[in-house]
C-alpha cells in the first residue's frame, strides 16, 4: 500500500484523470502555481512556529526542495514554448483552510493534518498521471511522486509529535472526507487539486496535446 493510501479517504476519479492526461500542457502552469505554492506554505509554517526548531528545519529543506520544483516545471514551459499566464487558484486550497482551527494548539495540528493531504493528493495525482504522459514528463511526474510521499510523511509526522492527548487520527479522519469531496465532487476549472469537470474541458486556442507531446520528445 503507497503511503497516501493510507490517508486520503477517496481515490481520484477516473473521469478527472482522463481530462487531465489529455490537457496536460494546460494543467502546468497551475502546477508550477502548486510547487510555489507549498513552498511559501512551507515559509509561513517556519514563521508562525519559530519556537519548534525541528519543524523549522524540516520544513526548510522542504520548500528548497518544492522551489526547485518549481523551476524544473518553469523550464519544462519553456521548453514547450508557453507563456506563463496569470491563472485563478482553484477552489481546493481555500476551502481546505476554511476548516482550519482559529486556536492554538488545534491550529498547528490542523495545518499539519492539511498539509499532509495535499502531499498525498498531489502524490496520488503525479502516479496517475506519468504513465500517461510522454517521457520527459512522465519521468518527471514519477520523481515527483516520490518527492510528495516524503512530505507527506514528514507532515504527518510532525502532526504526530504535535497531537498533545488530541485524538489526532480522528481529527485526520474529519479533514480527510473535507478534502476527499472537494478532489471528486463537480468542478467548474480543470486543476491539479479539482474535482471533475462539470462541463466539457475547452482547451481554447492552445494547440493539442499530441503537437505538445512532439515538442517535449523533440
Ligand atoms: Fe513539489
Ligand atoms: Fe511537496
Amino acid at each position: 500500500m503507497s503511503a497516501f493510501e493510507t490517508i486520503l479517504t477517496a481515490p481520484t476519479p477516473v473521469a478527472w484523470v482522463e481530462v487531465a492526461a489529455e490537457h496536460w500542457r494546460p494543467l502546468l502552469t497551475d502546477h508550477a502555481n502548486c510547487e510555489k505554492k507549498a513552498a511559501s506554505t512551507a515559509l509561513a509554517l517556519i514563521f508562525a512556529y519559530p519556537e519548534d526548531t525541528a519543524l523549522g528545519v524540516a520544513l526548510a529543506r522542504l520548500a528548497r526542495e518544492e522551489l526547485r520544483h518549481f523551476e524544473q516545471v518553469v523550464r519544462m514551459m519553456q521548453r514547450l514554448e508557453m507563456p506563463f499566464e496569470r491563472q485563478a487558484p482553484g477552489r481546493y486550497a481555500s476551502a481546505l483552510r476554511r476548516h482550519v482551527a482559529s486556536a492554538e494548539p488545534r491550529r498547528k495540528l490542523d495545518l499539519m493534518l492539511i498539509g499532509a493531504l495535499i502531499e498525498a493528493r498531489s502524490c496520488e495525482r503525479f502516479q496517475l498521471l506519468a504513465p500517461r504522459l510522454p517521457p520527459p514528463l512522465g519521468a518527471f511526474y514519477t520523481d515527483l511522486a516520490r518527492a510528495e510521499a516524503r512530505h507527506h510523511e514528514l507532515y504527518i509526522e510532525h502532526a504526530r509529535a504535535n497531537a498533545g492527548d488530541s485524538d489526532w487520527e480522528r481529527r485526520l479522519r474529519e479533514l480527510a472526507q473535507v478534502e476527499a469531496e472537494l478532489a471528486t465532487s463537480p468542478d467548474t476549472e480543470l486543476r491539479f487539486h479539482s474535482g471533475t469537470l462539470s462541463a466539457p474541458f475547452t482547451p481554447g486556442s492552445r494547440r493539442g496535446a499530441l503537437a505538445a507531446a512532439t515538442a517535449l520528445i523533440s
